[in-house]
């Protein structure tokens, strides 16, 4: 199938992009290069050896838009563009407001000029704000998110969801992620963060390679099983996989949706050790106060993407930790 993937350049997006040619389909990339390189797009065409249609270009540029869906015939689009960083959301409000919600409408509505009526949607364990209990299912309450970019997410869900209402013909995947982490295995590809990582793993990697000094780890007296903070990290490739199931698997229309994580939770503690393990190194952290807006635990009920999908995340910490490892190692300054 012809896949057009916005934000193709960014983490996860190009991740997919590998997945998706690995698997016979054809992407079309769409990125204006906000957070991401273009070095990442010829790294999957060399590690797939096969060609990814590239427009330098913003999803909220209409005729840019219009222009790929008249070259191309779209089956298909996942949509990942968007402005991510939950700090920076509370500082740039509007920003984050216009880049995610404007942007995702002038996706939609030129992909209703063109009758493409299949989106697969990033969305975030962040929907549901503070958990009521554990594990996050679908059916989980959402909304009561404390960021705009967390809102950004729940927003996007409703506007989909009131779309599909509108017309029964569209096909809406709203996928949940819950914390992705590591990179491909070549180590051509991961995730490169510009300045200092706001995400955990990230900021370990730069620790082990020596360009930071210490990990913060915020909070220890969180009621978990070390006082550390839990998530469930999930791999980028099986993150990616989840995807591929998707576009593969869903034949008629609906709103379909999915948490991708492990169902397992780690601690930042367990995370820092599992990353010495990686590493080969200890690696020094210190104490700091809790995060604001941070939760205490967070962790999926994967199971209803494995029932209906046929997908479950199949790597561990440990792959993860030495996937990021190979990456950070290998691009020291990421794709610099
Ligand atoms: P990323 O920043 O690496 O990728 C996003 C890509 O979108 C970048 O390449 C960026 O240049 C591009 N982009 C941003 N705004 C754009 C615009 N207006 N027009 C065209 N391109 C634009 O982030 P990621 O981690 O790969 O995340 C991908 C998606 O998944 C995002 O929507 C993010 O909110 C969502 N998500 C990420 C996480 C996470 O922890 N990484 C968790 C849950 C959900
Ligand atoms: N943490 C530290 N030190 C750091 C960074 C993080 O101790 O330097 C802790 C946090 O307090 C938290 C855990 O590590 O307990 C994970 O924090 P991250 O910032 O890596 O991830 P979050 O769970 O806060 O959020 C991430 C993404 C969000 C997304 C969410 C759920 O940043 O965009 O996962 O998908 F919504």
């Amino acid at each position: 199938m012809k896949i057009l993937v916005t934000g193709g350049a960014g983490y996860i997006g190009s991740h997919t992009v590998l997945e998706l040619l690995k698997d016979g389909h054809e992407a079309i990339v769409v990125d204006n290069l906000s957070n991401s390189s273009e070095v990442a797009i010829s790294r999957v065409e060399s590690i797939t050896g096969k060609k990814v249609v590239f427009y330098k270009a913003d999803v909220r540029d209409k005729d840019a838009l219009r222009g790929i869906f008249r070259d191309h015939k779209i089956d298909w689009v996942i949509h990942f563009a968007g402005l991510k960083a939950v700090g920076e959301s509370c500082s740039m409000p509007v920003e984050y407001y216009d880049n995610n919600l404007y942007g995702t409408l002038c996706l939609l509505e030129v992909m209703k000029e063109f009758g493409v009526k299949r989106i697969v949607f990033s969305s975030s364990a962040t929907v549901y704000g503070t958990p009521e209990s554990l594990p996050l299912t679908e059916e989980s309450r959402t909304g009561g998110t404390t960021n705009p970019y967390g809102t950004s997410k729940y927003f996007q869900e409703i506007m989909l969801e009131d779309l599909y209402k509108s017309d029964p013909t569209w096909t809406v995947v709203l996928l949940r992620y819950f914390n992705p982490v590591g990179a491909h295995e070549s180590g051509l590809i991961g995730e490169d963060p510009k300045g200092i990582p706001n995400n955990l793993t990230p900021f370990i990697a730069k620790v082990a390679i020596g360009i930071l000094p210490e990990i913060g780890v915020f909070g220890s007296d969180y009621p978990t099983k070390d006082g550390t903070g839990v998530r469930d990290y999930i791999h980028v490739v099986d993150l990616a996989k989840g995807h591929l199931a998707a576009v593969d698997k869903i034949k008629s229309s609906g709103v379909y949706v999915y948490n991708l994580g492990t169902g397992v939770g780690y601690s930042v503690l367990e995370v820092i050790a599992a990353f010495e393990k990686a590493c080969g190194k200890k690696l020094p952290y210190v104490f700091k106060p809790r995060r604001a807006g941070d939760i205490a635990e967070c962790y999926a009920d994967a199971s209803k993407a494995k029932r209906e999908l046929g997908w479950e995340a199949k790597l561990g910490i440990d792959d993860m930790c030495s996937s990021l490892w190979n990456w950070q190692s290998k691009n020291p300054n990421g794709y610099n």
